[in-house]
């Protein structure tokens, strides 16, 4: 969504002993920035939320903002808001407290659904383009899948916090140790979004998650968009630790709201890439082909220790228990179960907190072809018309 300077609305609170001219002199500074910040071409990032705080009593939600602001401008707009925020810092008596908003409110700039229309879902269907094509160049599949996984794999079904929200991409939360490596999903991603800026990058990462899957020989996932952004970011902790067993996985999986069989199903995500010391501190691919994706993961997990594969402790743990290995014997030998299992799985995974609007795709493509169908209908109308009328023309001559 775009949100301009278009009609900003400045409140100032000033202290009782601030003169009129440096009142005045503020308001002037605030109107030159204001112009600066209207004259700025429109960019996909919510604009609209430029907070100073100069007392030092900060209250949280407050202090949320102030970092927000970093995060939240874009790179090429970044260093104007900041040195016009640091211009303006200085002379301020304090405490003031200094708020640029856009007339839209604060919970609908921070929280705004992207409106799925047309356009949006044309957007989509150019970026999927885009994505299979920067994946299969750059040869990027697993660690795009495992961005989307670790961006959806934060949400607590019970705070209804976290999920795919595209926080990944801020810094606190891409510094998580979980998160090691994914800086270069995140920048890959950024070359597509720079050119689709209706997409938010919650869906613009669950896409690239879909798209690996597909175009390195997986499933289909159906791909719903609509899902909206935001910057908070969960505690760090939220991921499995891959050192750890079954009642482990089962708590990090059951507090997403997802089940035993989504873990086995999900898990076999591991079937693409490999570990990279640098990162998680192990090391080597799970199958031999780890740009395929197929059921092989499934079989080397049963097929026990193997020269050069790699086998986490979470990964052995779907042998231990009853429930989990009787889906890794399934999928091992059927892989047909295991797509059609993983399917479902992924697409709740890239779904959670996620409820399509009443605009999200399938009601618009629907809006679309009664459109499209209506025309139809009036252009045989008119054609019907049209012959009839010559008929009764060419009779009447004859007559
Ligand atoms: C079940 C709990 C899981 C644990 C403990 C876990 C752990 C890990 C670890 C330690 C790595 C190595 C990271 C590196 O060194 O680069 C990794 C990589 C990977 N994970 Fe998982 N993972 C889990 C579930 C999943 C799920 C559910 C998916 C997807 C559906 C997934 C997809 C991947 C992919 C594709 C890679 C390879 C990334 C690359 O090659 O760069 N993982 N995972």
């Amino acid at each position: 969504m775009f949100f301009g300077f278009q009609n900003p609305s400045i409140e100032l609170k000033f202290p009782s002993t601030t003169s009129p001219q440096k009142r005045r002199r503020l308001h002037a500074q605030i109107s030159k920035a204001t112009a600066l910040l209207s004259s700025l071409p429109p960019t996909p990032m919510p604009l609209a939320l430029l907070c100073v705080q100069q007392n030092d009593a900060f209250n949280k939600s407050q202090a949320h903002d102030v970092s927000l602001n970093d995060a939240v401008w874009p790179p090429h707009l970044r260093s104007k808001t900041l040195s016009y925020t640091i211009g303006l810092s200085c002379p301020i008596p304090r405490p003031i407290t200094l708020l640029i908003s856009s007339k839209l409110s604060r919970r609908r700039v921070l929280m705004a659904l992207p409106v799925v229309d047309t356009d949006y879902l044309k957007e989509i269907d150019k970026a999927r383009r885009d994505l299979r094509a920067l994946i299969a160049s750059k040869n990027c599949a697993p660690i795009m899948l495992r961005l989307a996984w670790h961006d959806a794999g934060t949400f607590d079904v019970h705070t209804k916090t976290g999920g795919p929200n595209g926080s990944i991409r801020t810094e606190e939360e891409y510094s998580h140790g979980s998160n090691n490596g994914l800086k270069i999903a995140l920048d890959f991603c950024e070359e597509v979004k720079s050119k689709y800026a209706k997409i938010t990058y919650a869906d613009l990462y669950q896409l690239a998650g879909v798209v690996a899957v597909e175009i390195t020989g997986g499933p289909t996932i159906d791909f719903v968009p609509g899902r909206k952004d935001s910057m908070i970011s969960p505690k760090e902790g939220r991921l499995p630790d891959a050192k750890q067993g079954v009642s482990h996985l089962r708590d990090i999986f059951y507090r997403m709201g997802l089940s035993g069989k989504d873990i086995v199903a999900l898990s076999g995500g591991h079937t693409l890439g490999r570990a990279h010391p640098e990162r998680s501190g192990f090391d080597g691919p799970w199958t031999k082909n780890p740009l395929k994706f197929d059921n092989s993961y499934f079989v080397e997990l049963l097929q026990g220790e193997s020269e050069g594969l790699l086998k986490l402790p979470t990964d052995k743990a779907l042998l231990d228990d009853p429930e989990f290995r009787g889906y890794v014997e399934l999928y091992a030998k059927d892989e047909d179960a295991f797509f059609r299992d993983y399917a479902v799985s992924h697409k709740k995974l890239s779904e959670l907190g996620f409820t399509p609007s009443s605009s999200s795709g399938s009601k618009v493509i629907a809006k679309d072809s009664t459109v499209l169908a209506q025309s139809a209908v009036g252009v045989v109308v008119a054609a019907a018309v049209v012959i009839l009328s010559y008929f009764y023309e060419v009779r009447k001559r004859m007559k």
